[in-house]
């Protein structure tokens, strides 16, 4: 695993987006990507609309692959994952939308639902490169702590510290977020070719301890990414509060960075 720590937020965003717009373009534009929502991930998504616009990067080829949506919020809902997805990227770049794959959180089945997502990753020939943040108690995707680290594309329960933290987006009131979401498995997370992670702030510092100094522990999900072959944790100075001082010298030192 490669932990990149950068002195701010902005600097990781900047790696990261450069990082994944340098991948699309070394396979001639046409990508399968993993992309996660929530706040860690805006600062690339910023970004690599900046590198679009600068011509830098395009997206018409690229086949997307959403991590979670929740249960019971349509396309529409303005906290859904698919408007996000839209609202914050893909309707700002030139990306297709028959090449966008977002979990249906209205679907009739949510097992045939979650099996056909999966069929539709192996069609596309699995996730090239996974972007992705982690909760607070270590969580990657929906995989909230105790889930299994084989587990594949399922419903999840959302746990209270999961629907406290997400309040903020429906009004501060955590009895709105909705208690099941649908979610890709540590899994499926792990088929990817790579695992790109962004981790920002004081806040997921005990997380980001637990993940990279801890064992692999299905209490921490994110620690998974110990056994993964190409996996990289792309984090602020804040989000190492946690570790020791020996750890952050030596990635530190091994990454070339101030
Ligand atoms: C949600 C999402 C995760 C995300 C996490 C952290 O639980 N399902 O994919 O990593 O929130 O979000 P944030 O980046 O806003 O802290």
């Amino acid at each position: 695993m490669r932990l990149l720590i950068h002195r701010n937020y902005d600097d990781a965003c900047a790696w990261a987006a450069a990082y994944i717009a340098g991948r699309i373009n070394a396979a001639g534009g046409a990508l399968v990507l993993g992309l996660p929502t929530g706040s860690s991930p805006l600062g690339v998504y910023r970004r690599l609309i900046g590198l679009y616009e600068e011509g830098r990067v395009s997206f018409a080829g690229v086949v997307t692959f959403n991590m979670d949506e929740y249960v019971g919020l349509d396309e529409d809902h303005p906290q859904s994952y698919h408007r996000f997805m839209w609202d914050n990227f893909f309707s700002r770049v030139d990306a297709a939308r028959e090449n966008v794959h977002i979990l249906n959180g209205m679907a009739e089945d949510p097992a045939a639902e979650c099996a056909a997502y999966e069929e539709a990753i192996r069609a596309a020939g699995g996730i090239d490169l996974f972007l992705g943040g982690m909760g607070a108690d270590g969580h990657i995707a929906f995989n909230e702590p105790g889930s299994s680290l084989h587990s594949r594309t399922r419903i999840k329960t959302l746990n209270t510290d999961t629907r406290l933290a997400n309040s903020r987006f429906f009004g501060g009131d955590p009895g709105k977020v909705p208690g099941t979401a649908l979610t890709v498995g540590v899994g499926t997370v792990m088929d990817a070719r790579e695992v790109l992670i962004l981790v920002s702030g004081h806040s997921k510092a005990r997380a980001l301890q637990a993940a990279v100094e801890g064992g692999v522990n299905h209490m921490w999900t994110l620690s998974c990414l110990q056994m993964h072959p190409h996996a990289i944790i792309v984090c602020d100075d804040a989000a190492t509060d946690e570790l020791k001082v020996g750890t952050v010298r030596y990635f530190k030192d091994i990454e070339g960075l101030p």
